[in-house]
């Protein structure tokens, strides 16, 4: 691909997305962008190219962003944040939450729903913390085509065996030939809906937990730094996030701390929390 072509579609996709693309990363767009200049009935990426210097169509720039996102993800991914969220996350919300019993969280980059249903089974495992309580999960992505999968929440054996215990898939999944297909009762936890996180997230509303992992690390630190201004501002002054193992708030944000011998939990530095109470759960 030509230097001017590189830039042409590194461009788009920070505009469009956040997503930075390095030089090094010209054979993704080789590879990812031939299929869609395919769809679009072009000869090759270089007629495409030159019909996206005009005019282009808006469809053709999505498809052209959604090729370019990474999916990657698997049913409690890393395990631990999972854990944090049931043994420490949760009994501290229970009991700070007690006269609302509401809980609403926010999946920020969900792609194909294992990070969101997973959070959804854990709250569903630990009932007994939250009994009745109203429980929303609300599962974001810039990408529509995953979030049609995530929608239908089946799985291929797969999938369901990267992370996902044996015990819990067959009490929320049923066979469905080949596949795995969650439970209506899980699935209806979780409402899907399309979100850039580069827009304005007060339509949000506010969050109790915000997790926002794997997704940071595409983008630059000027994108990151908005991204943590934004979120900050979504989740009330006891509210929590989470990020990715190979992210942090270090050195970009000044809202969010992390949370001492919890890997990937963050508190706002300004927040209003009875520490006492989230250092004993944190300590077991
Ligand atoms: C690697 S996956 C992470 C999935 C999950 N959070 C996890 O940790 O397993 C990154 C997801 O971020 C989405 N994404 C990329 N840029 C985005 C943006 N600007 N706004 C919202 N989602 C975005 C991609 O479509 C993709 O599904």
């Amino acid at each position: 691909m030509r230097i001017a072509d590189f830039d042409l579609y590194k461009d788009m996709l920070m505009k469009q997305s956040g997503l930075t693309l390095s030089a090094d990363k010209c054979y993704l767009l080789d590879s990812r962008l031939t299929p869609v200049a395919k769809k679009w009935d072009f000869a090759s990426l270089d007629t495409m190219s030159v019909a996206l210097r005009g005019m282009p169509d808006p469809a053709l720039v999505k498809d052209i962003v959604e090729a370019m996102t990474t999916n990657e993800t698997s049913f409690f991914r890393d395990g631990k944040p999972f854990e944090l969220f049931k043994e420490v996350v949760l009994p501290y919300i229970a009991k700070s939450r007690s006269t609302q019993r509401s809980l609403r969280i926010w999946c920020a980059a969900s792609s194909s729903g294992q990070e969101p249903y997973s959070l959804a089974i854990t709250a569903l495992e630990n009932q007994h913390l939250i009994p009745g309580w109203k429980i929303e999960i609300v599962a974001t992505d810039i990408s529509d085509d995953i979030l049609e999968i995530a929608r239908k929440a089946e799985y291929s054996q797969f999938e369901v065996q990267r992370g996902l215990p044996i015990q819990l898939l067959t009490k929320y999944f049923e066979q469905n030939n080949e596949n795995w297909k969650l439970k209506e009762e899980v699935r209806n936890m979780v409402k899907f809906q399309n979100f850039n996180l580069l827009n304005d997230m007060a339509t949000l509303g506010l969050f109790d937990i915000i997790l926002c992992r794997n997704v940071l690390i595409y983008f630059n630190e000027e994108t990151k730094k908005e991204i943590l201004i934004k979120m900050a501002k979504r989740i009330p002054s006891d509210g929590f996030l989470f990020l990715g193992g190979a992210e942090t708030v270090l050195g970009i944000s000044e809202d969010f701390t992390p949370m001492s011998d919890c890997r990937g939990l963050y508190v706002l530095r300004e927040g209003n929390y009875d520490m006492e109470a989230l250092e004993k759960s944190a300590a077991g």
